[in-house]
């Protein structure tokens, strides 16, 4: 077959990390189409590759050299096939990245994206460029318009990039840079966008997202309540959810809006990392384990039924055994939905990377009690769903015949029997059965 010169190129982008990431590779695979790119899921079809990277730990920087290792070949067999590499890692090692890895053609960060169609004509002219600006032009407002193709159900939205938390263990603040929220105007334009495309359900993005503070169309600032509760109005707009958020920006507003906006899902993943008050002081998380359990009070008191998620980090320098207890003490006064669990990685730059680390051994070992701890948990709120009715946006066809899947109010993924719903439609299902991960409901 020989190749036409239309022919458009091929890009194929793998993601790693946060959902932020998720968003910005599909930002990312618009703006190249401006060069004439189309997505391909298969690495080996493709002219060009990014990894859209992760750096919040150890494993998920070091990943990315190791997929680099295994790209090695189809840069042999088809020297034209251009390397990428771009979010926190690219962010994080800039050149380095071309002193470590020679098959590599350009390294873009997170805040420099919407340049990429000049840095990939570069790199085809023989230049290896790298830019890790944080320029002041909004990249989102500077990517082309692509093609307005139809959406799936569910989107991402992202409101507001960066932290200023400076949490002692996080790249975040020096990857992603300050907090900035983006316009209110321009987010409800893409949200009412996303709905005209077939869109039913967005999650809205952020570092520090309950920190959202953007610039509202009538000169105020806007909270992130405010934003939300706008965003209700768009008609064909069912669900609005928001991650992730840090317990001192839970305001007032916002708390009221989980117990008043209908369409603001009862689920909310709001990480506290510890439950001893000494290991978040020298987490710099400026709360006190005793904060976050009142808080979590006035969230239930609004909405009995949400359902909570976090993020847990084990073996924090200095973390004690009594420190440790504190901490699944606190998990079992919350009682969560489901959680994610970290081991401690020092990530260079950090003021905590400056501590002495606590044995492997330890770590695991906290890490597994913690994991069974939750795993407990998840299973008793998955089994107290048993018999309830609840809301599904259908999402995709299941394995069995018949079958559909989509995710439940509170976000559990639902296997539906006999359903004759479409991805995009909002069913009633009473829920009939809990598996490990997953929910059963039959149609009602
Ligand atoms: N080590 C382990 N876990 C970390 N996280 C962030 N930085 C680190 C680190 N250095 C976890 C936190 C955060 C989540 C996104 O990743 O729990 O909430
Ligand atoms: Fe990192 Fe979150 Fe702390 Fe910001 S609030 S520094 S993103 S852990």
């Amino acid at each position: 077959m020989t190749a036409s010169v239309s022919a458009p190129k091929k890009l194929f982008i793998k993601t790693y990390g946060c959902q932020m990431n998720v968003y910005d590779s599909e930002r990312m695979a618009e703006a190249m189409g401006a060069n004439g790119y189309v997505t391909t899921d298969r690495a080996e079809d493709a002219d060009m590759i990014l990894l859209n990277t992760c750096h919040i730990r150890e494993k998920a920087a070091e990943k990315v050299y190791s997929e680099l290792g295994r790209l090695r070949p189809l840069k042999e067999a088809n020297p034209e096939l251009k390397i990428g590499i771009a979010g926190c890692v690219a962010q994080a090692e800039g050149e380095e990245i071309l002193r470590r890895a020679p098959v590599v053609d350009l390294v873009v960060g997170p805040q420099t994206y919407h340049r990429l169609p000049e840095m990939e004509a570069a790199a085809r002219a023989g230049a290896r460029p790298v830019d890790t600006d944080f320029p002041e032009e909004d990249k989102f407002e500077r990517l082309p318009k692509g093609p307005r193709a139809s959406r799936g159900p569910t989107a991402f939205l992202t409101v507001q990039e960066g932290c200023d938390k400076f949490c002692a263990f996080c790249v975040v603040p020096y990857t992603r840079g300050a907090e900035v929220s983006r316009p209110a105007e321009r987010l409800l334009r893409e949200a009412r966008d996303l709905v005209e495309r077939g869109v039913r359900e967005i999650t809205l993005l952020g570092q520090n997202v309950n920190g959202y503070h953007g610039l509202g169309p009538d000169g105020t600032v806007w909270s992130l309540a405010r934003l939300v509760r706008e965003l209700a109005g768009i008609e064909g707009l069912w669900r609005i959810r928001y991650t992730t958020s840090h317990p001192n920006d839970m305001s007032d507003d916002l708390i009221a809006a989980h117990g008043e906006v209908e369409k603001l899902m009862p689920y909310l993943h709001l990480p506290v990392q510890s439950g001893s008050d000494k290991v978040l002081k020298a987490m710099n998380r400026k709360h006190r384990a005793e904060d976050y359990l009142r808080l979590i009070e006035r969230l239930r008191g609004v909405r009995p039924d949400l359902a909570l998620s976090g993020d847990f980090i084990v073996g924090f320098p200095g973390e004690t055994e009594a420190d440790f207890e504190e901490t699944l003490a606190l998990v079992r006064a919350v009682r969560y939905h489901s959680a994610f669990t970290f081991k401690y990685s020092a990530r260079p730059g950090t003021p905590a990377a400056e501590r002495p680390v606590l044995p492997d051994a330890v770590l695991d070992a906290r890490l597994h009690r913690l994991q069974a701890l939750i795993a407990e948990q998840q299973r008793a709120a998955q089994e107290a769903m048993v018999g309830r009715e609840v809301g599904v946006l259908i999402e995709k066809p299941g394995r069995l015949p018949g079958q559909m899947v989509g995710k439940s109010d509170h976000l559990h993924a639902v296997h539906v029997a006999d359903c004759a719903a479409t991805p995009g439609e909002l069913i009633r299902v009473r829920i009939t059965g809990s598996a490990p991960n997953s929910l059963a409901g039959r149609v009602l």
